[in-house]
This record gives C-alpha cells, structure tokens and sequence, in this order.
C-alpha cells in the first residue's frame, strides 16, 4: 500500500468529519522530523484556522480525537501552534507488512494513469571514448528505466547515439590517411578517436583537406554505397565496445535509434519550421529565434504556450541547418521527438543528460510546443564527476578517464578489499565464486556511489569510500541482503516466498517496520521525481534498521509468534532491498 496517500487521504476525510465542514480539507501529512514525536504529522489545522478565522489548536483538538479512535493510528496528540502528531498502531503495522510480503509488487502499487515513456539514456558518440558523463547517463537511465516501469508505466530505453554529422566527412578522410585496420578491428572507438583527433588538426591547416571531408560528408548524407559502407563499418564496431561495456554494466535497451536513423525527416524538418514562421533565415543559415518570438503568432502552437524567460532573453539561435547545408545535433532532436510521438505513441520523452545541455533541451522544448506538440518533455540533468582536487575527474595525464579504465580500478579496488576480509575470516565468499562476487560488489559499489546522490549536484569519485562494507555504500548495502540470506539458509528455511504474519513489539523490531512500510511511498517518489537517490535513502535506511533488529533481537533461537514475526520481517528486509537494487540496476549475491 502507499502509506501516505492512505494516511493524507484519512486525516483529510477525518478533519472534514471532526469538524463538520462541507469541502475535503487539506491534511497536509507530512513526516516528523524527530521518531520521539511520532511518525507522521498534519499540519493542515493551520492552514485552515488562518482561512475559518479560528484559533489552529481548537480546530487540531477535535481532529487528534477522531484521528485516534482509527485503528491504523495508535497515538494522536496535538503539539506547537496547532500539529496534531501520529504514532503508528504497530499491531496495524505488522499486518501492513505480512501483506506485502505477500505481494509481488511487495506494496508498490501501480499508478492509476499508466504513460508509455521513452527514456533516452547513455547515447554516446561514435568515434569518441564514452567518458564519465556517459556513465552517469548509463547508470541514472538504467535506473529510471527500472523505477518508471515499477509504478506501471510502459518504458522503452533507446540509446540514441551520436552516429551522423560532421565528423564522418573527417573520419572517412582520416581513415584513408592516418587509418590502422587492425587497431579498428582490435578496439574501434580508440581508433577512430585517434584518427579523428588527426583528422580535425589537419583540416584546420589545410585547407584542401577541410573541403574533401566537405565532399565525402555531403557524399555519405547523399546515401552515396561506398561511404555508406564505410559508415556502417564505423558504427558496427563501435557498437561492439560500446556492448562489452553495456554487458559489464548489466544495462540493456530496446532500441538503438541513433541520429543517422532521422536522416529523411530532416529537410521536411526544417521546411516546416520556415513554413510556420517558426524557423528563418539568417546569414544563410536557418535558426530559430526566440528573443522577438510571440508564439501566439504561430499557427498550430500548443495554446496558452509561454516561452521561458531564459529563452526571451537569449540571443543565440538554434540553428537547424548551416550555411553549407548540413544539418545539426537539433534538426535531429526534432525529428526525434516526432518520430516518439507519432511512430512509437509516446506519452513522454525523458532526456538523461548532463546539465552543459540544459540550453539546448530547453530550445528543443520550446520547438515542439510551437509545433503543437504536447507530449511530456523532460530533461533529467546531472551533475559532473569530480576528482580529489573538485575538478572534473581527468587521469593523472590530463585525459579524460575511459569508462573501462574506471571499472577496472573499481573492481581491483574490491577485489583488495574482499581479500583482506576474507583473510580476516570476515566474508565467506568461496574461492571458485571470487571474481563473480568481485564484479558484482564492484559495479554495484559504481553505481551506488553514482544514484546515492541527488543527480544535480556534482560528487567527489572516491574509490575507497565507493567499496567500503561500512557506511553508505554499495558493499554494504549487498552485505545486509546477504545476511538475510544466510540466516534463512541457517535456519533451513526457504527464503523465496516466505510468508508469516508480523506483529512487531519490541522497540527494534518496531523501528524496522515504520522504515520498512515507506516502501511504495519511496518508490513511487523516486519515480515521479525522478530520482534514485531516494531508494538509496531508503536502502540504507532499511540496511542499518536490518543490523540494529539483528543485534538486538535473536531470530532463529526465539519461538513461537516471536520467531514468526522476526523472519516476516527478515524476509521483507531482504526482498526490499533486493528490489530496491535491482530499480538501482545493482545485482545481488546470496553468500557473502
Ligand atoms: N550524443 C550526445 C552526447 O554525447 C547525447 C545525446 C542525448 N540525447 C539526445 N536526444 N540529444 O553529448
């Protein structure tokens, strides 16, 4: 169950009840700051004694009395100006918990208006090394993709990579002077890196050379065969690296729509664009601009659309098509978010990108609103990995970190770990199973390191805190899970599909319940906020209310109703945060 939709939805109905008004009231439930006060408070009296001219604490007198006499709520008391505090029924509370343990969602309901959403996520380059803002891309989407479907939604991951433009006039040219087959074969993102990074200094001296990848770039987008061929040989064996490292990280998607897969719509694009008046010319170039904008001028607008303030004052245009006829990075974003809409019925296209973008996802945006385009948009930005001097994380040589290289240091990071306390006799983690467990803690320690924060605010990549099987991390978090495991592979029980009625009493045993049943709220949070740091908190939350249980309270040796209650809520400890990972993409091992 959504606890406090349940509970918002009760207080609202209680207070309209208690003090006989004619419209639902707002409760305004909100958690308690401090456990000692209860667990939820409603603040609503406030608000309403300010509209009904009456003192908050003769309006929140009435609603603690009602509100108690509920058999979810075993405490109801009027505190300050006019809250009245909730403390949980526990009784109530545990039978909350046996169901969903005996639930498949485990609690997390599905929403009522399902969406079918595009998330649009990793979408590297083709001929540039994935760098740490891919990364963060590859790991938030992965997780979103999790989260959106959790709650209900219909989800379609697509890695829309950067496979068309500029650059392939300069790799065809490039290949055929500073080219090397074998390295393309062995690794052909380095190698076309290379060549490319060859090919653009030449073209800025030469001249000569700068036209004839001109030629061969018009060539290719002219559907010319042989450098449609080569085309096609660069983006194949990209994709080869780019998928060992997608294997590495667990991530799938449903579809690999690239730029290059627009390629047609685009002079219908930007034909419609000038036809509208959305679009001019300037200097030979077409852009859009938005600063003497009035898009209550443009036929077929969405109604009411309002330009954003930023975008009033900006000077810049987007430019859909240059001098040269070249279309650009925008003319393809356009043509995608139709393609979205129209080919594939999407209610809601989601762009996992980091934050340098915002401008262009915001002009973007405002593009498709004066095309008529009412569709969710939503660019889900992030901040920047930073390395030990607050900088954005380079190698000790100034270069931009490959990914491979940053989840071979994680892993031999874990692996120094896991040996050490394996010596110590701390983990029993089986020889044989040893390089499994190691990339599953590694990866997991990456991405947990990368969702536990607030995806806006740049963080600090810290391998040693990252891997610790102490404090808020990764290793840590599968720790717990793992001593769920052993206790039920102890007792000989069967874990999967456990079942037991729950009526939680002593105090460790109740603080794990009250963590355990904000579960469906997170979840859905998470999801409608896009935000996976929030099953992190939760996570933790449950990890260190699980430890505290487990030492205070014996499970195997207690009996009886006891017994049954410590294993239910054992077992619904470990389902979430098994659940809770997987929404994070992180994997799970049963011995540890
Ligand atoms: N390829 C772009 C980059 O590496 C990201 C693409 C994001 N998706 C999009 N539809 N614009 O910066």
């Amino acid at each position: 169950m959504l606890l406090e939709r349940y509970l918002d939805d009760l207080a609202a109905a209680t207070m309209q009840e208690a003090l006989g008004l004619e419209e639902r009231p707002r409760a305004l439930l909100r958690t308690t700051q401090d456990p000692k006060f209860g667990d939820y408070q409603i603040n609503g009296a406030m608000a309403l004694a300010k509209r009904l001219k009456k003192a908050p604490r003769d309006l929140a007198g009435p609603i603690a009395e009602a509100m108690a006499k509920h058999e979810a709520i075993a405490k109801a008391d009027v505190a300050g100006p006019g809250f009245v505090n909730l403390t949980l029924d526990a009784g109530w509370l545990g039978r909350q918990l046996a169901a969903a343990l005996g639930d498949a969602r485990l609690g997390v309901d599905a929403v009522e208006a399902p969406e079918k959403i595009v998330v649009d996520f990793s979408s590297p380059n083709i001929a540039k090394q994935m760098h740490v803002g891919h990364l963060r891309s590859t790991i938030i989407g992965w997780s979103l993709v999790q989260l959106y479907r959790a709650v209900g939604h219909e989800v379609i991951g697509d890695n829309h990579l950067g496979d068309w433009g500029t650059q392939f006039g300069l790799l065809i040219v490039g290949m055929r002077e500073f080219g090397d087959e074998g390295a393309l074969e062995k690794d052909a993102i380095a190698e076309l890196e290379r060549v490319y990074k060859l090919a653009s200094k030449k073209a800025k001296e030469d001249e000569a050379f700068a036209e004839s990848a001109r030629a061969e770039l018009a060539k290719l987008q002219g559907g010319d065969p042989e450098n449609t061929a080569l085309w096609e040989r660069f983006v194949a064996t990209t994709r080869q690296t780019l998928e060992a490292i997608y294997a590495r990280l667990g991530v799938r998607f449903d579809e690999w729509l690239g730029e290059s897969a627009y390629d047609a719509m685009l002079p219908g694009v930007v034909e419609t664009l000038l036809e509208k008046g959305i679009a001019r010319e300037d200097q030979g170039a077409i852009c859009v601009f938005f600063h003497d904008m009035d898009p209550g001028a443009i036929e077929g607008a969405v109604e009411g659309y309002a330009l954003p303030k930023r975008l009033r004052k900006q000077k810049q245009p987007f430019i859909v098509r240059k001098k040269d006829g070249a279309f650009l990075y925008s003319t393809t974003d356009i043509a995608t978010v139709l393609h979205r809409k129209e080919e594939m019925g999407a209610d809601r296209s989601v762009y996992v990108v980091g934050a340098p973008q915002a401008l262009h996802f915001e002009q973007l945006f405002a593009v498709m609103r004066l095309l008529g385009v009412e569709m969710g948009l939503e660019h889900v930005s992030f901040g920047s990995v930073l390395g030990e001097d607050g900088k954005p994380l380079k190698t000790r040589d100034g270069k931009t970190v490959k990914l491979k290289d940053l989840l071979d240091e994680a892993e031999q990071k874990t692996r120094e770990i896991v040996e050490a306390s394996r010596a110590e006799g701390k983990l029993r983690i089986a020889e044989e199973d040893l390089d499994e467990a190691v990339a599953t803690i590694g990866i997991g320690a990456v991405k947990w390191a990368d969702l536990m924060q607030n995806r806006a605010t740049d963080y600090k990549y810290d391998p040693e805190k990252m891997c610790s099987f102490k404090g808020n991390a990764g290793p840590y978090v599968q720790y717990q899970y793992a001593r769920v495991r052993s206790l039920f592979a102890e007792g000989g029980l069967e874990y999967e599909g456990f079942e037991a009625p729950i009526a939680p009493e002593h105090e460790a045993e109740v603080g794990l319940a009250r963590v355990l049943i904000r579960f469906g709220d997170v979840v859905h949070r998470a999801a409608e906020g896009s935000l996976p740091n929030l099953i992190c908190d939760h996570l933790y939350e449950v990890a260190s209310a699980y430890s505290r249980f487990y030492t205070q309270c014996p499970v195997l040796k207690s009996e009886g109703e006891t017994r049954e209650t410590r294993l239910g809520l054992a077992a619904l400890a470990g389902r979430q945060l098994e659940k809770g990972l997987e929404l994070l993409g992180i994997e799970v091992l049963e011995r540890m």
